[in-house]
């Protein structure tokens, strides 16, 4: 998926309104594999509006902490927002921070949720948030299936091309996406990042090809960079052909993967070893 400086900023709220057919579902999906507990402590890095942040917060309740954190301050301020909706949390703290960077150590959870693709150094980011995590800690990273959303990135691109009268290249997930799109590849990968009983679970899912629903899948997600420097005119340009090469077709595949693993006792020494 594409994303500029400021993408996800520019998409934060659309994000919000996307999050029930595509964010909230891989949040559950990851929650329920990663399962904080009552009193844990918790890393959220990558959080983006919150979906997976909130469900951690109300599984360690009172007595554990959220630590949730994310580059765009936008996306933090839909969350701060969705957490006083909620009443408060006062167990979940949102930072605008670069996670690759992030001081906190000694987590028992730490879960990154379609967000690693996105560091500058996918397997350097990746390794500080298993240091973040306390020896033994999980660690829980979502990606993207491979396939997932092309379809959609495919037209879009297209679209966008015929607009701005260039030529783009066809639509790719990015090297790191593609890297980590496979159940077998994923659990190597992560495995290299220093986690042992790595386990990789495949969730089917899938967003309505409605138009509406179509085109929220752009403006709330990584997509809407794509959008970016288009006047007003344009974009609703975009929105019609992009929507016009996707008629009459299924439904977004959106399948993702859930990696599960745990930062060894003992740092570098497998478990089992
Ligand atoms: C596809 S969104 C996923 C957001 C959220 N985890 C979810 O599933 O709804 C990817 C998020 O990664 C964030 N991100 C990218 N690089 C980051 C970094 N270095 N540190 C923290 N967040 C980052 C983006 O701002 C964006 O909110």
């Amino acid at each position: 998926m594409s994303a500029g400086p400021g993408a996800f900023d520019a998409a934060a709220a659309d994000a919000v309104l996307l999050a029930p057919l595509l964010w909230e579902p891989v949040a559950a999906a990851t929650v329920a594999r990663s399962a904080p507990a009552a009193g844990e402590r918790v890393l959220d890095a990558c959080c983006g509006t919150g979906p997976s942040a909130l469900l951690a917060a109300a599984a360690v309740g009172p007595a554990g902490a959220v630590d949730a954190v994310d580059v765009s301050s936008a996306a933090v301020a839909q969350l701060q927002q969705a957490a006083r909706s909620a009443g408060g949390l006062p167990c979940l703290e949102a930072h605008t921070a670069d996670a690759t960077a992030w001081p906190g150590r000694g987590y028992d959870l730490v879960q990154g949720v379609l967000g690693v693709f996105f560091l500058l150094d996918p397997a350097a980011g990746t390794e500080h948030l298993v240091r973040c995590a306390r020896p033994g800690g999980r660690v829980v990273i979502t990606t993207w299936a491979t396939g997932a959303l092309a379809v959609a990135g495919r037209a879009l691109v297209e679209a966008v091309a015929a607009v701005r009268e260039e030529a783009l290249p066809a639509w790719s997930a990015s090297a790191a996406a593609q890297q980590l799109g496979e159940g077998a590849a994923l659990a190597a990968w992560v495995g290299a990042r220093g986690l042992d009983d790595v386990v990789v679970t495949r969730h089917p899912h899938a967003v309505p090809a409605s138009a509406e629903e179509l085109w929220l899948l752009v403006l709330g997600s990584g997509f809407r960079g794509l959008l970016s420097g288009l006047a007003a005119a344009q974009v609703a340009r975009v929105r019609d052909l992009y929507l016009s090469g996707l008629a009459g077709g299924d439904d977004v595949d959106a399948t993702f993967l859930v990696a599960t693993g745990h930062r060894p006792e003992v740092p570098g020494v497998p478990s089992g070893a």
